[in-house]
């Protein structure tokens, strides 16, 4: 196999056939007798020592070139491969319902709002399957983010549609998520003020939603969606979908679909021609571009990343799609004594990245890797070499809902730890993709059993949350190959976010350091298994120097512009993140600033004083300081016979709450667990507005509900 520098594509790779070294000396000899006009030994030796130096130079420079090149290629796919980038304005011509010219077409708008991906999958699989049913013939399938639907032509845009369905996902505390926020609102705007109770008609609309019932406000958004289209005249075609994350959104939305064909088919007389069902693994692959040489795709991969690093040292804002390779600064252990449990202080340094800006309240973005033990063994069941060097290319035909490609050339063993997200259960057309290259044909059978037969699926990776590298396992003569584990396989690991617990004006850091406070996640699962936090585990084990991609997303958990405004502030565990950049905030107002500060009340929780009680001596020097005006903590398993809550100690305080909650400019802030932690404690202010104020539920409920109204109770809840 020559050992080329150029690349050769297909899953085999080299491209090149075997040649013996005789017969290309035999070619040489030959073809240097031609050059020179004669046969002589020697004279030819020279000759091609000459032509080898010149074409040895033109390779040099060419090779530099082909690396420049692969770089800035690089580049560009890394914007659009954490699908952050800024995307190009739609138009409205793109926006409108294309009137087909054949009024027997039928149009169907997949709308989606969605926050880390999901609802966009959905929403490009529909098309794919609705084509596939029905034909072109018979429909036009498109799918359209509400991120590029603005105010101003959602009345144009969505007045043009006969037939539309969204698949709505919720955010934050009930929120519809970031893009699809100026939609959102624009659609209950206008369905509130009653003005055009007409306007959709035309519409035949359904709604998936993509929510998780563990949260107060399950599938709040999408809830609101489907009443604002019902409210502005749109014809349901049927009942709201509640896809629930917690349990298996992937089932509620195949039966969503096989509902959505059946009401389809029956409003408009639409005839299933296809089969949706036959998954096209072959579309959904990569191509593979191999590079033979290892050493130099290390080095490639080297340059890459140093050269993100020097792009974003200068004014550049680090994003999804771009983030900023930050060196850690420290990383240390909060628990103490014999916790079993682990909880760490990560301090990246941002000294160098100009763009890096941020504010109390924000979140951190983090990149992480899957931990050296999954790389190998994914590497070792994909039967590959770690080293292996491979680069992801996109087939002309490739399908929209291909998983996005990442930057190469890259080795295998990277690709996996930085992109494969393998500890999540697999989807069905990744079951089905494996059932495809099973080689043992009772695998194969149980594989295409699991991919089709719901009951099946549900006990066997749903249920048990069985994660992907299980399933694998399960079957190891299913390897796939390169493509199709990165195109259809494994999906892609996402960022996870921290709420940043420092504060840019902190007197001892200043404006260099970022930190996160990470509760490290350990659990067994039903199968066994123990589940380490993919980034909770990475950012457990980072070292001093370490690089870690990161980038700030923007929130609106802030304290109140009046720094007399009395506050409350409750986050028992890593729910004190974003308090402890509040305190330091307060600390510099009130030290550096010379400000008079309003009262501040601090509740923080945890389970014994002696393990868990993070950043104490922070909080009761906060305390001594006059920072904070009074501290309450919470220890749930130092009483064996009493259990103690924040919401417990919130009703003891409850003569002191019930002042801040009914001062004109008082302020309630929560942070931490969504499910529990922030129903209680919203249950504790309720009390303490009926006991303390004497009001009846529906009067509290009221008070409460102006509160979030005037943006004067903030959660910042996950
Ligand atoms: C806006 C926002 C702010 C956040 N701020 C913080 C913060 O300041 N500090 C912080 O520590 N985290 C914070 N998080 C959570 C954080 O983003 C990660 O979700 C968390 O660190 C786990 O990620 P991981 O990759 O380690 O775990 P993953 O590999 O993603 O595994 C987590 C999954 O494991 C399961 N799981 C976790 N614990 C258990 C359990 N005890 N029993 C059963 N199943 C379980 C859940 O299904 C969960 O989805 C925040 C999240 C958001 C969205
Ligand atoms: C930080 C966070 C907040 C969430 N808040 C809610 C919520 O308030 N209500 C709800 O029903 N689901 C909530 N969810 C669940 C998501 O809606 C669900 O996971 C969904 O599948 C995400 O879809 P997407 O990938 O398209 O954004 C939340 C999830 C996260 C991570």
């Amino acid at each position: 196999m020559p050992s080329s520098s150029s690349f050769s594509f297909g899953a085999g790779g080299g491209g090149g056939r075997g040649g013996g070294g005789t017969t290309y000396q035999n070619l040489i000899a030959t073809k240097m007798e031609e050059f020179t006009g004669t046969s002589d030994a020697l004279t030819n030796a020279c000759a091609f020592a000459l032509c080898a130096s010149v074409v040895g130079l033109v390779a040099l420079k060419l090779s530099r070139k082909t690396m420049t090149m692969m770089i800035e290629r690089s580049a560009t796919t890394r914007e659009q491969e954490r699908g952050g980038g800024r995307k190009p304005k739609t138009t409205l011509k793109e926006l409108k319902c294309p009137s087909a010219s054949d009024d027997e077409k039928v149009t169907i708008t997949f709308y989606y709002g969605t926050q880390t991906g999901t609802a966009e999958r959905y929403a490009n699989t529909l098309v794919e399957d609705a084509q596939k049913r029905y034909g072109l013939k018979q429909i036009f399938a498109r799918a359209v983010d509400c991120e590029d639907v603005k105010p101003d032509v959602c009345e144009e845009v969505l007045s043009s549609e006969k037939c539309a369905v969204f698949l709505q996902s919720t955010y934050g505390d009930g929120d519809p998520t970031d893009g699809s926020a100026d939609f959102c609102r624009w659609l209950e705007e206008t369905a509130t003020d009653g003005r055009m109770p007409d306007m959709l008609e035309d519409m035949h609309f359904c709604t998936f939603g993509l929510g998780n019932r563990s949260y107060e406000h399950f599938n709040a958004a999408a809830k609101q969606v489907d009443k604002a289209i019902s409210g502005l005249g749109g014809n349901k075609m049927m009942k709201i979908t509640l896809g629930d994350d917690d349990k298996s959104l992937e089932e509620d939305f195949e039966e969503f679909k096989e509902a959505l064909w059946r009401q389809l088919e029956k409003t408009f007389q639409l005839k299933a021609e296809g089969e949706e069902g036959d998954f096209d693994v072959e579309k959904h692959s990569y191509a593979i571009r191999k590079e033979e040489d290892a050493e130099k795709v290390n080095e490639l991969t080297k340059i890459r990343e140093r050269k993100s690093f020097e792009m974003s040292r200068g004014s550049e804002i680090p994003t999804q799609a771009k983030p900023y390779a930050c060196p850690i600064k420290s990383r240390k252990e909060l628990h103490a004594g014999k916790s079993d449990r682990s909880c760490v202080h990560v301090e990246f340094d941002v000294s160098q990245c100009k763009g890096l800006t941020y504010e109390i309240g924000d979140h951190l973005g983090v990149f992480a890797e899957n931990a050296p033990d999954v790389v190998d063994r994914v590497c070792k069941l994909l039967k590959v070499s770690k080293q292996t060097p491979m680069e992801l290319v996109r087939r002309d035909d490739a399908p929209k809902s291909l998983l996005p490609v990442f930057p190469g050339p890259i080795s295998v063993g990277i690709a996996v730890a930085r992109y494969a997200d393998v500890l999540s259960m697999p989807r069905k057309t990744a079951i089905k993709a494996l059932a495809s290259f099973a080689t043992n044909k009772k695998e194969a059978k149980e594989l295409d059993l699991l991919a089709v037969d719901k009951a099946k699926y549900h006990a066997y990776v749903a249920d048990p949350h069985r994660s992907l590298l299980e399933v694998m396992e399960k079957f190891p003569s299913a390897v796939p190959t390169l493509g199709a584990f990165f195109g259809c396989v494994a999906g892609r690991l996402q960022p996870r976010y921290y709420s940043i617990s420092s504060s840019p004006k902190d007197v001892t850091n200043g404006s260099g350091i970022v930190t996160a406070t990470v509760a490290v996640v350990k659990h067994k699962t039903k199968t066994g298994r123990v589940h380490e936090g993919v980034c909770s585990t990475f950012l457990q084990n980072v070292r001093e120097g370490d690089r870690v991609p990161v980038f700030v997303r923007k929130a609106t958990f802030k304290l109140p512009k009046d720094v007399k405004a009395p506050v409350i502030l409750i986050g028992p565990g890593t729910g004190y993140a974003p308090f402890r950049g509040f305190l330091q905030e307060r600390e510099y107002l009130l030290k550096s600033k010379k400000q008079e500060l309003g009262e501040c009340m601090l509740f923080f929780g945890c389970r014994k004083e002696e393990h868990d009680y993070i950043y104490r001596d922070e909080m009761e020097n906060a305390l001594s300081e006059k920072v904070i005006t009074s501290l309450d903590v919470a220890f749930s398993r130092d009483d064996p016979k009493k259990k103690v809550y924040v919401q417990d100690k919130i009703q003891m305080k409850a003569k002191d709450v019930y002042k801040i909650l009914r001062s004109p400019n008082g302020a309630v802030y929560v942070c931490g667990d969504a499910k529990h932690m922030s129903r209680d404690v919203n249950r504790a202010l309720l009390q303490v507005l009926q006991r303390e104020g004497e009001y009846a539920i529906h009067e509290a409920e009221e008070i409460i509900r102006r509160l979030v109204v005037d943006k004067r109770y903030m959660k910042d809840v996950w």
